[in-house]
């Protein structure tokens, strides 16, 4: 056998082929802090007494890569202090995507907490569609090898501002 027949043997089958191409995002655990019933909010930062802070936005496209209108989406992530608010919803709240798909929360940034890298997790809600249950991920974190949840597919594109830290993520969902 030559190495390239060894190489052959080990490669992946190619994925099933979507219409555009964009995979959908992946299902993720949701863990043991989601909370129903969230209010309607774009705004966290009035949770939290101390926090860095951090605006996440994005689009929800289809897998035809249209922008799914008016779909929900449910945040929850810790703070500063790295636990979650099982007693009230701070750090917790829905929203509508607009006609274009695109969403915007004016959050802080998440602290790593014991076996998890940073994260912020999502629930997201074609209009009359399932729910997509996952988690946003940032680049360049030392704990992302070490998380089992971690998935790179669901990596932000995240920047450093003089306001704070910017994320942006597309969530593909069947819609
Ligand atoms: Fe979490």
């Amino acid at each position: 056998m030559t190495d390239t027949q060894r190489d052959i043997g080990l490669l992946e089958p190619t994925p099933e082929c979507r219409c555009n191409g964009t995979p959908p995002t992946p299902e993720q655990t949701e863990g043991p802090y989601y909370k129903p019933y969230t209010p309607h909010k774009t705004n966290f930062r009035g949770d939290v007494e101390s926090y860095t802070p951090m605006v996440l936005s994005g689009r929800v496209v289809g897998l035809d890569g249209k922008p799914v209108g008016g779909a929900l989406l449910d945040f929850w992530q810790v703070g500063d202090e790295g636990v979650y608010d099982d007693e009230g919803f701070r750090l917790r709240g829905h929203q509508f995507a607009d006609d274009e798909g695109n969403w915007r929360l004016e959050t802080v940034l998440p602290a790593e907490y014991p076996g998890r890298t940073r994260h912020v997790h999502v629930k997201v809600q074609p209009p009359g569609g399932e729910v997509l249950t996952t988690m946003l991920y940032f680049p360049g974190e030392r704990r992302n090898r070490l998380d089992k949840h971690f998935r790179p597919e669901c990596l932000m594109e995240v920047r450093e501002t003089p306001e704070g830290w910017e994320g942006t993520y597309t969530f593909v969902v069947p819609a």
